[in-house]
Order: structure tokens, then C-alpha cells, then sequence
């Protein structure tokens, strides 16, 4: 949502144009009733454009507050990510400048928020102070000290403690005028973790050439190309468009093992995790292998599933006194279809069926890695009567949900059992024997690289 917060020094200062709206069709982002708000400040004739009828409010809703999310129970897999992380800490501990951004990008469910838990907990581990921002925190200097918990800048004043902002102040013009937000950076000496949780909404966070995106892309730099007193990197995760609104912001390149798309999970991890929740959350007898493969041809690594499904199993083991019997598997996953189902309807929500149904046209002769063009879809999309710009905000909102996502250049439906879910529901005619790609049979590479 743009929020009046970004809108107001746009609306005073008439010298900047709203009509930037950033790569998200964003008039399409201002519901009514902001507009009513801002009626005061003629925001239509500031906007210079026509406002459509907001079938698409609020683009940049968080993701609704739904079950099996965020930080793992039972982690498993993600070895190879995690060594690079800890290397890249080793190294800024030895050398600041060698602070750096750890960007982790994948569709919704991948596993982002639970590996930058993992992240948190081996920063603590190593004595780093760990600090969860949000973008916000990369412009705001009141927001940052907060994150910090140290005092904020106008406390500092009244209370003159150890660190008052003048000294703060004189650093900042000893450094090229760097934003505030690098001299807070900079006014202790522990190696300092930050973490940048749904970091999409960088892309919605701040006007371009907006005093906020300036500062936020000389903080974001700062961090980025190591120039702070102190080791400091950034983890951020976020979902498909997350590298876009960095390279926005002037960070493009990533070190090496610094830029990850996150995959599903290799088989063996998965099956850890599942009879983990069975075993040690579920207290089951027995053998638990029947019950993990099978779970596992439903959730085909996907953390979100995994996790949904594990959980539920590990409630019926509890229920049928730690017995795992056949009836209670048939409930499982008959449960577990449900969450499934109730995950892509909160993906899909704020799309309106038909344009679904043109989605799922766009997918629906697409053989091989199951990616489609830019082109493709926004021609189906077309093909409802929308105009251009409906079409192009319903494109970028189900990017912005990760009902879409890039893959070099071209475009996915991530989620195999997402992409069939699609067709199932919204494709008339749609002969599922036909097959364009069941679930059980992902098509190479279309869940992004595994682990
Ligand atoms: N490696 C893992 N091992 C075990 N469980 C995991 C792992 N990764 C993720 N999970 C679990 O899978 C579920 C989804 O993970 P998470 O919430 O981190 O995904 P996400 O990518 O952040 O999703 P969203 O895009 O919705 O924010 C959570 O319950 C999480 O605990
Ligand atoms: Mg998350």
C-alpha cells in the first residue's frame, strides 16, 4: 500500500511527479478510501492520471497471517546456504569491509523467513547482534535506533547519553553527507546482523528519487560495498521481485554464494523434517518411513506443505495414541490437501476469477520447464477485455503475491501443485488426463534450484 506517510511530502512539494508509480501500477495501489483522505490535496490532479476502479486494492498487502509460517520447529537441509553465510560472517568479522548483503529470493512458502531464523540463530551464536528491520529502518533514524534498541536519535538529545547526535552528526559530514542511518551503523563496535524479512515491499516502500529512496540506496550501498566502521551485514529475503527493488536501489551485484534462490527441499531433508514432527512431536511407535513418502508425493519438498501436512499428521499420531495406522494416514492427507488448497485461494485472493482463468490459460499448453513469456500471459490476460494498465497491474500483483515468478527472463507458476491447482479450478474444459505437468511430476527446473 502506498501509504500517506510516502504520499505527503510528494503532495507538498508539487515538483515531484506522481507519475512514477514504480513498477507496480501504482495508482492502481490507492484504494478509495486513501483517496477520500487525500481528496484534500487534489491527489487525482497530482496523480495525472485517471484512477481505475480499484479491482486491485492494496497490492502490497503482507501476506495474510496463515498457518505453517516462519520459523522452523524441525529445520533441516539448507547446509550448503548456511556454510556460505557463516564464511561470509568469518570474513567480515576479520575485515569490515567485507560486510556485505545476503539476498535470499523465492516464491511464497520456499522457506525464506524460517532460513533467516537459522541465519539470526548463528549470528547470536557467534556473539553478532541481530536486528530485525524493515525498510523503513534503512531511511529513519528513529526507526533504526529502535530496531537497535538503542536510544533514538531525539532521546539521545535530551538525555545526552554516551552517544549524542551531534557526535553522530559530525560523523555523518566527515563521511560524504552518508545518511543518518550509517552513523547509527556505525555508533557501536559489535558485529552487527541485519535482518530484512519480505523484502518485496522495498518496491513499494519508497517514491524513486524520493529523499527516503536516496537515503534508504546510500544506506543500502553503504552496507552492501562494506563501507561501515563495523562488520555489518544484511540478510534480506523477499519473493520474486526482491533482486529487482535492490538493483532499483543500486545494489546489482552479489558476491559470490551471496544471492540464493531459494528451492524445495531435497528429498532427504524433508523426510527429516516430516519424521521429526512425527517422532519427537508426535511421540510415534514405530517405523515412520511409510508415513514420511507418503506425505512427500503430496508435498514434493515445498516447506509450506511439508510443514502444514507434518504438522497435521503429528496431531492424529497424538490422537490415535501414537499409532500410525492407515485410516489416520487417509485423514492426513486429506487434511493436508485442505491447507494446500486454503494456501493458493490466500495466494490467488485480490484476483479476480476471470483473470485467473487467464493465467491458467497462459500455462496451459506449456510443456518442458513450464515457464511462459511476459508476452503470453499479458496477451490472455488481454483477452478478458482488460485494458492495458488492468492487465499490467494483475500481472504485477500475482507477481507480487508469487502466483508468478521469474526464471531467466521468463515467468513460472512456482509451485507444481500451485501451477495444476490453477488449471484444475479455473481452466473449463481443461482435460486433466491431457496432463500439462501433474504435480507428481514437476517439469525440470521449475521449482527453482533445489537446496
Ligand atoms: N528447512 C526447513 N526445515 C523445516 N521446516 C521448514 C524449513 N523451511 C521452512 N520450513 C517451514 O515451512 C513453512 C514455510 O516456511 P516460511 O514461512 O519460512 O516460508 P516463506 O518463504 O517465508 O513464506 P512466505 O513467502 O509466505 O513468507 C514454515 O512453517 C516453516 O517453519
Ligand atoms: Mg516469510
Amino acid at each position: 500500500m502506498i501509504t500517506a506517510k510516502f504520499l505527503a511530502p510528494l503532495i507538498l512539494n508539487r515538483n515531484v511527479s506522481l507519475r512514477i508509480p514504480y513498477n507496480t501500477g501504482a495508482p492502481d495501489c490507492l484504494d478509495r478510501q486513501s483517496l477520500c483522505f487525500w481528496e484534500q490535496f487534489d491527489v487525482e490532479s497530482v496523480l495525472d492520471t485517471k484512477l481505475p476502479s480499484c479491482t486491485m486494492t492494496d497490492l502490497n498487502r503482507r501476506t495474510p497471517n496463515i498457518e505453517d509460517r516462519g520459523e522452523a520447529d524441525y529445520f533441516h537441509g539448507r547446509e550448503a546456504i548456511l556454510d556460505d553465510f557463516k564464511e561470509r560472517m568469518q570474513s567480515a568479522e576479520g575485515d569490515p569491509r567485507r560486510g556485505t548483503t545476503f539476498l535470499i529470493q523465492a516464491a511464497p512458502g520456499a522457506g525464506k523467513t524460517a532460513l533467516l531464523h537459522e541465519c539470526a540463530q548463528r549470528g547470536k551464536a557467534r556473539g553478532w547482534q541481530v536486528a530485525e528491520i524493515d525498510p523503513d529502518g534503512l531511511f529513519d533514524p528513529v526507526e533504526l535506533s529502535e530496531a537497535l534498541r538503542i536510544p533514538t536519535p531525539d532521546k539521545r538529545k535530551e538525555t545526552s547519553g554516551k552517544i549524542n547526535l551531534k557526535v553522530v552528526e559530525k560523523t555523518v559530514t566527515s563521511e560524504h553527507h552518508m545518511p543518518k542511518t550509517v552513523g547509527i551503523l556505525n555508533s557501536d563496535q559489535t558485529p552487527l546482523l541485519l535482518l530484512l524479512d519480505e523484502a518485496q515491499d522495498l518496491r513499494t516502500s519508497f517514491f524513486p528519487r524520493s529523499k527516503e529512496f536516496r537515503i534508504a540506496s546510500k544506506c543500502l550501498k553503504a552496507i552492501h560495498n562494506g563501507k561501515l566502521k563495523r562488520p555489518v551485514m544484511l540478510i534480506a529475503a523477499g519473493l520474486g521481485t526482491t533482486k529487482e527493488a535492490f538493483r532499483e536501489l543500486g545494489v546489482s551485484r552479489f558476491k559470490p554464494n551471496c544471492y540464493i534462490e531459494l528451492g524445495r527441499l531435497r528429498r532427504e531433508a524433508e523426510r527429516a523434517v516430516i519424521v521429526d514432527w512425527l517422532q519427537l512431536n508426535g511421540r510415534a511407535k514405530g517405523a515412520p518411513l511409510l508415513w514420511a513418502d507418503s506425505i512427500a508425493a503430496d508435498t514434493h519438498g515445498w516447506p509450506q506443505h511439508v510443514s502444514a501436512y507434518a504438522q497435521v499428521a503429528a496431531r492424529q499420531v497424538r490422537a490415535d495414541r501414537r499409532r500410525m495406522t492407515p485410516a489416520g494416514l487417509q485423514s492426513v492427507l486429506a487434511a493436508g490437501r485442505v491447507k494446500r488448497e486454503r494456501f493458493y485461494k490466500s495466494r490467488a485472493d485480490g484476483i479476480d476469477e476471470h483473470h485467473r482463468a487467464a493465467i491458467a490459460q497462459a500455462f496451459v499448453n506449456v510443456r518442458g520447464d513450464h515457464t511462459q513469456t511476459r508476452a503470453a500471459i499479458m496477451e490472455c490476460l488481454l483477452q478478458t477485455g482488460a485494458e492495458k494498465s488492468e492487465a499490467a497491474a494483475v500481472f504485477n500483483h500475482a507477481l507480487q503475491k508469487g502466483v508468478l515468478d521469474h526464471r531467466n527472463g521468463r515467468y513460472i507458476i512456482p509451485i507444481p501443485s500451485m501451477r495444476v491447482w490453477f488449471l484444475d479450478n479455473y481452466l473449463i474444459g481443461y482435460n486433466k488426463s491431457a496432463g500439462t505437468g501433474r504435480p507428481d511430476m514437476p517439469g525440470k527446473g521449475e521449482t527453482g534450484p533445489i537446496d
